[in-house]
């Protein structure tokens, strides 16, 4: 048997084929390929195979980044994007993993599912072993989609939702007694303003509100902790200051549109 016997059926790729992973998300295509293109979640959504990354260089076609890995290896990692053929590519230019390619290829299954074919390919391992390698990524690939699947369902949740504009303009959301005593030592309260959800806070004995849907890529930025006015998005680590609205870790994004909240007669209301 040749090297070549063992390739997969999709690849062209030189590389000694190791093993392929399948899968059926609950995702259209749109979301598979912005999650693959979206190299800022890997340290964030990926936690536990990730430490960092710093982007060298990415657009349509996809990107290039220096990465560090939960252990502190450091790898060049490149991810090609070809949507004609459904497929993307990523490639370990230096590093551990050197010469190491992942190909994906995706089919929609129907308007809300996709198949994924994950193949893998990696040099310098011999025949014998191959079998155990391949599992071993299979086994990374699983808890990565695991981690992605979750992310890119409520991100579409939060596409489909329809945003209602219309409702009251001044909201009466609790006595001031109330609420100061449900905030205290506790997480932001939850309030809806026309429609949305946002979390009411203190800060210096000043009231504030922020989204609980992140103005990036509406992610639960409602889910996280506000620590000392700043709240930090748990998928790309954008982080808020609350009073001013301004991202403090060197993002254009703001926290707009969110509702002021003013106290009367011992009433918390949200307006404009
Ligand atoms: S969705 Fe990207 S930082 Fe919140
Ligand atoms: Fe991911």
């Amino acid at each position: 048997m040749t090297e070549h016997d063992v390739l997969a059926p999709y690849s062209g790729s030189a590389i000694p084929h190791v093993g392929t992973y399948r899968r059926v998300l609950p995702v259209t295509l749109e979301r598979m390929y912005e999650n693959a293109l979206d190299w800022a979640h890997l340290p964030h959504i990926h936690a536990s195979s990730f430490a960092s990354i710093e982007c060298v260089d990415a657009g349509a076609w996809g990107w290039r980044a220096n990465v560090t890995d939960a252990n502190g290896r450091g790898s060049v990692i490149e991810l090609q994007l070809d949507k004609t053929l459904r497929r993307w590519i990523t490639r370990n230019l230096e590093g551990s993993s050197q010469g190491s390619e992942i190909w994906t290829h995706a089919f929609a299954v129907d308007a809300r599912r996709v198949d994924i074919n994950v193949d893998f390919f990696v040099p310098g391992v011999p025949a014998a072993a191959r079998e155990k390698v391949g599992q071993a990524y299979a086994r990374a690939y699983t808890t990565l989609y695991d981690e992605d699947v979750a992310m890119m369902v409520e991100r579409q949740r939060q596409i489909d939702r329809r945003i209602n504009t219309g409702g009251e303009t001044v909201v009466d959301v609790g006595s001031e007694e109330a609420l100061t005593a449900a905030l205290a030592g506790t997480d932001p309260v939850e309030v809806h303003y026309r429609g949305r959800s946002f979390r009411l806070a203190t800060l210096g004995g000043k009231w504030f509100t922020y989204p609980a849907v992140c103005p990036h890529q509406l992610g639960p930025l409602g889910s996280s902790e506000m620590v000392e006015g700043i709240v930090r998005c748990p998928w790309h680590g954008y982080a808020f200051d609350v009073a001013s609205g301004d991202c403090v870790n060197g993002h254009s994004c703001r926290l707009d549109n969110r509702p002021s909240v003013v106290v009367k007669a011992g009433r918390i209301l949200l307006e404009p």
